[in-house]
């Protein structure tokens, strides 16, 4: 069976730069606590107008100028987000349109900051198949506007950024490849890390009293997460291993969800390896949800972090609980 390879890849987060210093006049916060606990020390958040779809026609436009492709190659569309512009439709189809692609397949994926791991999978079986040429893998994420600004929702706000990072996929050349993904659930976890309303499992879907109640924000368990998040990552990334016969030794690069410097510290530290081979660009986005790891993709590439031919993993964990990992001969 053929194999798929990313050819192009790219990001863009929007231009508003938010620090820690900035959150400290809207909440009872500070830069100490945030970097200390995170390694968090600014984020981007859209301005008004600005939509997921728009991020994402932006990183997908870099990923096909460096793949070379051109907006009527594309065969398929795939949108990992928790955050589409509207409850429906998916951003999926306003990606279409703004890229002026033909009437090709464009679908949505929610699965939190696990998304874009399971779209590369998805795109990955297409092109192996046959079913498509060229696939536009899109992660990108608009939190800023669901987030409690003030003290009462400091724990997850000072945690979540905005921006985009997409992929193109196409068939590949002998050499590199997506050699396998690895894709996980577990339900039972779903009050850990969630938001609950709009819902469609109320009539109405939001009243003001929920409003009131302030249930339209996210909620997590940090520590919950935390405590699952630093099991799972080294789980399903020596899965990744052992399915493709490969060590620690033969990794140039992990590329994990960016959640929390602690966590990918925690993870380095039970897998024995050293954090000059675990990518972090917290420090610079905060959490990004689906587009973190589209993002790390693309700097850790840009900054020449590994080469044509290396082998990297991308492993991710998050609400869901879902988490999922790649192993990529880049
Ligand atoms: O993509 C996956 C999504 N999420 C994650 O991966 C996050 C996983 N969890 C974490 O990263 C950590 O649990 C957090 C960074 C969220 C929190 O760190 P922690 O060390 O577990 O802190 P905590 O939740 O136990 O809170 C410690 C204290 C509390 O005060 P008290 O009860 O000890 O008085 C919080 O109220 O810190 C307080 N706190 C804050 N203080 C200043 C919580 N948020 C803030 C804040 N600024 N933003």
């Amino acid at each position: 069976m053929r194999q798929t390879m990313i050819s192009g890849v790219g990001y863009h987060v929007p231009k508003r730069v938010v620090t820690n210093r900035e959150l400290e006049q809207l909440m009872d916060t500070s830069d100490e606590w945030i970097v200390t606990r995170s390694g968090i020390r600014e984020r981007h958040w859209v301005e008004e107008g600005e939509g997921t779809s728009d991020l994402g026609v932006a990183a997908a436009q870099k990923a096909m100028t460096m793949a070379g492709v051109k907006p009527e190659a594309i065969d398929l569309v795939v949108f990992a987000t928790l955050t589409s512009d509207y409850f429906f439709p998916g951003s999926s189809a306003q990606v279409q349109e703004k890229l002026g692609l033909r009437n090709v397949g464009a679908f949505d994926i929610k699965a939190a900051c696990s998304a874009f791991i399971y779209g590369l999978s998805i795109g990955d079986q297409f092109i192996k198949t046959g079913q498509a040429e060229t696939v536009l893998v899109i992660g990108a994420e608009v939190q800023s506007t669901a987030l409690n600004v003030s003290t009462s929702g400091r724990d997850m706000a000072v945690l979540f950024g905005d921006g985009a990072g997409a992929v193109i996929l196409r068939p590949g050349d002998g050499r590199s490849a997506i050699l396998s993904t690895h894709l996980h659930a577990d339900g039972k976890h779903l009050k850990d890390l969630w938001c609950e309303v709009p819902a469609s499992r109320f009539n109405p879907r939001v009243s003001h009293e929920m409003l009131n109640e302030g249930r339209q924000y996210p909620l997590m368990n940090g520590r919950e997460v935390f405590r699952n998040a630093i099991v799972r990552f080294p789980e399903v990334i020596n899965e990744a291993l052992t399915t493709n016969g490969l060590t620690l030794d033969d990794i140039a690069l992990i590329i994990p969800h960016q959640a929390n410097l602690r966590i990918s510290q925690a993870v380095a530290k039970r897998l024995g390896v050293g954090m000059d081979r675990v990518f972090s660009n917290i420090h610079k986005y905060g959490n990004t949800t689906a587009a973190s790891i589209p993002i790390a993709l693309s700097e850790a590439w840009e900054e020449g972090r590994f080469s044509r031919g290396d082998h990297i993993i991308l492993a991710a964990f998050g609400a869901g609980f879902t988490w999922a990992s790649a192993a990529i001969r880049w």
